[in-house]
């Protein structure tokens, strides 16, 4: 079979997805580690950075929306592509789906599939139109076929898993498993699962500092996370904000954001290893 690398420019936006900062998360990865496992995944940005990041892979996000999409695209991506091929770009059936009236878990995927890459930056809520190109609700469905193919190659191996980052972390660790965290953001979310309980930062904390293996940590800079990991290393690299960079060139406007690492990431970095922008 051959390769496709349609897999890196990954499957969706998602809210805080890491698409931006890959780059610089990507070098800070060590490179002898035995698993590789992202406790919140999201759109799986880093994981999709990589051909492969271990032997062993594990994908997990509690929303439960994003891993039953993934595990479609695992193992039924001919039956996805042929319900997705005849979709209308149109606004009413964007909002019949978010009703989420579906019978077959392929249909709940591609519907799923539809919000997202139809609505406002991923937000799932308002309908996406592009003023100034081809993208939002037009954009092509032939180069989503074609990408459907190299996610399910790359998903091949990986395991999806559907639980909290808790039971997760603490089930898969061990001296040579490595976590890319992405927790929700110190200063509020907007995601489906912190609808009905806020994120608990103090207990992601807990748990990280009590593993055998290694975390590289992703948050936004605040007081509240600077402090809750003042006995880790933090390193501050900043990111272009996506949405507004693009609306308009003269918006330039940059984000800082924290790096927390269980092990040498300042040593990592001084040596080269990141191509982050400067702060
Ligand atoms: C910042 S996003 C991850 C973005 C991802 N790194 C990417 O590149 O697209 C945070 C994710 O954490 C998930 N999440 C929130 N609470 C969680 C929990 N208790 N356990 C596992 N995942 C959780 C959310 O559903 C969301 O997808």
């Amino acid at each position: 079979m051959s390769k496709n690398n349609n897999f890196k420019n990954g499957l969706i936006a998602w809210i805080g997805g890491k698409k931006l900062l890959r780059k610089t998360i990507a070098p800070l990865i060590p490179k002898d580690i035995k698993s590789y496992i992202e406790p919140f995944g999201g759109g799986a940005w880093v994981l999709f950075y990589k051909d492969k990041w271990a032997e062993h892979e594990v994908y997990n996000d509690l929303d439960g929306r994003l891993v039953n999409l993934f595990r479609i695209v695992k193992y039924h991506p001919k039956a996805f592509k042929d319900e997705i091929k005849y979709l209308l770009g149109s606004r009413e059936m964007f909002f019949q789906f978010l009703k989420g009236q579906f019978i077959t878990d392929i249909q709940r995927a591609v519907q799923f599939f539809f919000i997202v890459t139809r609505s406002f930056g991923g937000n799932c809520r308002t309908f996406g139109v592009a003023k100034r190109k081809q993208g939002g609700a037009c954009r092509s469905q032939y180069t989503v076929l074609d990408k459907i193919d190299g996610i399910h190659e790359r998903l091949d191996t990986v395991l999806i898993e559907n639980r909290d980052f808790e039971t997760l972390i603490k089930q898969y660790d061990h001296e040579g498993a490595f976590f890319y965290c992405d927790p929700p953001y110190s200063s509020g979310t907007g995601y489906e699962t912190s609808s009905t309980k806020e994120f608990e930062h103090e207990r992601l904390r807990d748990v990280l500092k009590n593993i055998k293996g290694r975390f590289l940590l992703s948050y936004d800079d605040s007081p509240k996370i600077r402090e809750l990991y003042k006995d880790f290393e933090i390193i501050e690299v900043s990111r272009y904000n996506g949405i507004n960079h693009r609306l308009d060139a003269n918006v330039n406007k940059t984000y800082k954001e924290l790096l927390i690492a269980n092990y040498p990431i300042k040593r990592m970095r001084a040596e080269g290893n990141s191509d982050s922008v400067p702060v």
